[in-house]
């Protein structure tokens, strides 16, 4: 089946509003350790991440770091199983950590992600994801930080992608059958 981008879903100018909340949100809760490691997922968190981390103050120590997994299943679904392909530089021991992902949908890869990002001991481990599919949701996940809501549509721009293609759009659109 062919698909063609549909309608804008999230503006970039509420993409980019959402943004700067989020950060302010963020700063205000590390405040008194005024440190924080955003572990983003590649690939589709690399263009919230790079957009989040600027509107964090610069006498804040923010890193930022990269994992690469991806989830077994059937082609289709997660199963939650979680591969890494390319693991952070840095350690997290007794980092403050906040996982930054760009979507969630079943919650089965960011459970066992967060599984394993407890076993290193973190301080603090916490999950920021700029949109979250709840109706999707087939394991329970704690997102502290969430840019939107949305229904159970098929979105892409904004660092999602469908078969790897349209990440780059600035705004996030629907995709429809041609
Ligand atoms: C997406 C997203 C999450 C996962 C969420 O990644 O970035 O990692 O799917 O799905 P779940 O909640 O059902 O587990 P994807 O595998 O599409 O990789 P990508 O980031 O490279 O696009």
């Amino acid at each position: 089946m062919a698909y063609k981008l549909g309608e804008v879903m999230i503006s970039r100018e509420k993409i980019s509003g959402r943004i700067k909340e989020l950060a302010a949100e963020i700063t205000k809760d590390y405040n008194q350790d005024n440190s924080v490691v955003l572990v983003g997922i590649l690939t589709g968190a690399a263009v919230f991440l790079t957009d989040l981390i600027r509107e964090m103050p610069e006498d804040m120590d923010v890193r930022m770091d990269f994992m690469s997994v991806a989830s077994y299943g059937d082609g289709t679904e997660s199963s939650g199983v979680v591969r890494i392909y390319h693991d952070l530089k840095q350690s997290i021991e007794g980092k403050n950590v906040i996982v930054v992902e760009d979507i969630v949908d079943s919650g089965l890869t960011l459970s066992h992600l967060l599984d394993i990002l407890k076993a290193r001991n973190p301080k603090s481990l916490k999950v920021c994801v700029l949109l979250d599919k709840y109706e999707r949701r087939k394991t329970e996940v704690k997102v502290d930080y969430c840019g939107f809501k949305i229904p159970d549509k098929f979105v892409v721009g904004y660092g999602l992608d469908y078969a790897s293609k349209w990440r780059h759009l600035k705004d996030i659109k629907s995709v429809v059958d041609e």
